[in-house]
């Protein structure tokens, strides 16, 4: 479980640093995994990431995703969302990226 969570993290920031997106053989190879339950969807997080880095450090610095835990982020999540003005598929995108890397 720590290690899939590491896994997603890695390729979340691996996307941020980079751009690059299609075609990534890593990508798709965490797509299989992301079938079974209860593993975050890579996209999902990827999504996430960009979120996070463009909204949430628009107001105060960015948080660490390890400042909290999952169920902290849920709950400060909704709250941040109604600030920034997110849609709730964008806060969902956040939330699965900041609990992959906490
Ligand atoms: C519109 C401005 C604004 C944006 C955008 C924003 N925040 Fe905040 N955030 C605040 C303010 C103001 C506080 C402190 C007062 C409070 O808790 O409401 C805060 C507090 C926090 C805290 C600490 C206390 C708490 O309420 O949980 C965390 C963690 C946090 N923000 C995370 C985020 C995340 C993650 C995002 C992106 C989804 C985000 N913020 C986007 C304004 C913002």
């Amino acid at each position: 479980m720590r290690n899939s969570k590491n896994i997603v993290r890695a390729m979340a920031l691996a996307f941020l640093t980079s751009g690059l997106l299609a075609g990534s053989p890593t990508l798709a190879a965490g797509n299989d995994k992301a079938k079974k339950a209860d593993r975050p969807d890579p996209m999902q997080v990827v999504r996430g990431a960009k979120a996070w880095k463009n909204n949430c450090g628009r107001c105060h610095n960015l948080r660490s995703p390890k400042e909290l835990t999952d169920e902290e982020w849920d709950v400060s999540v909704s709250h941040m969302r109604i600030r920034a003005n997110l849609l709730a598929l964008e806060a969902e995108d956040i939330k699965a990226f900041l609990k992959a890397s906490n």
